[in-house]
């Protein structure tokens, strides 16, 4: 597809590498610093999932509630600020009857939440505990049925990933790193990471595979918002 060429990653070289293994759909944990360009990330990926699978649907969860996803507005897959919880319920909605047996389909589900953890820190107690089991019982089941977690935030200590680490086969770190993130996601590379990145560079890391430099290449966003508003639109169908 024409909006997912960029000439910056052939001026680069090959220090930098960008291809985000759609083809296995993994859980993907996006983790930098504000400003670092986690949405602008977490978008491409959500573009190329929805152009990959033009069976998928994606759901969308902004908790941040700023104009990053105001091209989503009237889609009923989407939610922000104290509607988050919605997008949680939906996925597990899918799940559920995917287990049960009633919905028969593994089309791709993408359920996405950007500033994850922020999210989690303004519920109680109470709240958050449950958040955090719903969440990671879709994040353990829900692979078997199709359905994938992109979650971006901005760190990586233990008590915001909690059990779903393990479960979780690509991290990508982007920008400015904190030795907490360095040693949680990428703990057996930790002397050859750079922690002073700019924006849109940094380190993935997916499961069995070696770590690798990257940089987030420039799109033509509003070409890949539109793609993902059809992802968007599709799940608006199934509700
Ligand atoms: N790889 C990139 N190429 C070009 N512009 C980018 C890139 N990454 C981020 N930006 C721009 O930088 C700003 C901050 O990025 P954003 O994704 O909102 O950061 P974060 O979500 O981590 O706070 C935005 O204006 C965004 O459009
Ligand atoms: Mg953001």
């Amino acid at each position: 597809m024409k909006c997912f060429i960029d000439k910056r990653l052939a001026d680069y070289g090959d220090r930098f590498f960008w291809d985000i293994p759609v083809e296995r759909v993994p859980h993907i944990l996006v983790v930098g610093s504000s400003g670092s360009g986690k949405t602008y990330a977490t978008k491409i990926l959500l573009a190329r999932f929805a152009d990959t699978y033009p069976d998928s649907q994606l759901l969308v969860a902004d908790y941040k509630a700023d104009s990053d996803f105001s091209f989503l507005e009237d889609c009923q897959g989407f939610k922000r600020f104290d509607e988050v919880a919605d997008i949680l319920n939906m996925g597990l909605t899918i799940l559920e009857n995917r287990q049960k047996g009633i919905d028969t389909s593994r089309d791709f589900v993408i359920v996405c939440f950007d500033e994850y953890n922020a999210w989690q820190n303004s519920l109680d107690k109470k709240e958050r505990e449950q958040v955090t089991r719903d969440y990671t019982r879709l994040i353990q089941l829900g692979r078997s049925f199709g359905i994938f977690v992109i979650i971006s935030q901005q760190d990586a200590h233990k008590a915001s990933l909690g059990q779903s680490r393990d479960s979780i086969g690509t991290v990508i770190a982007l920008g400015r790193l904190s030795k907490e993130t360095i040693s949680m996601l990428f703990s057996n590379d930790k002397e050859v990471i750079n922690p002073n990145n700019d924006r849109g560079v940094g380190y993935m890391k997916i499961d069995g595979k070696p770590l690798r430099h990257i940089l987030v290449p420039g799109y033509n966003m509003s070409a890949l918002e539109n793609v993902i508003r059809q992802g968007v639109l599709r799940s608006d169908n199934a509700f």
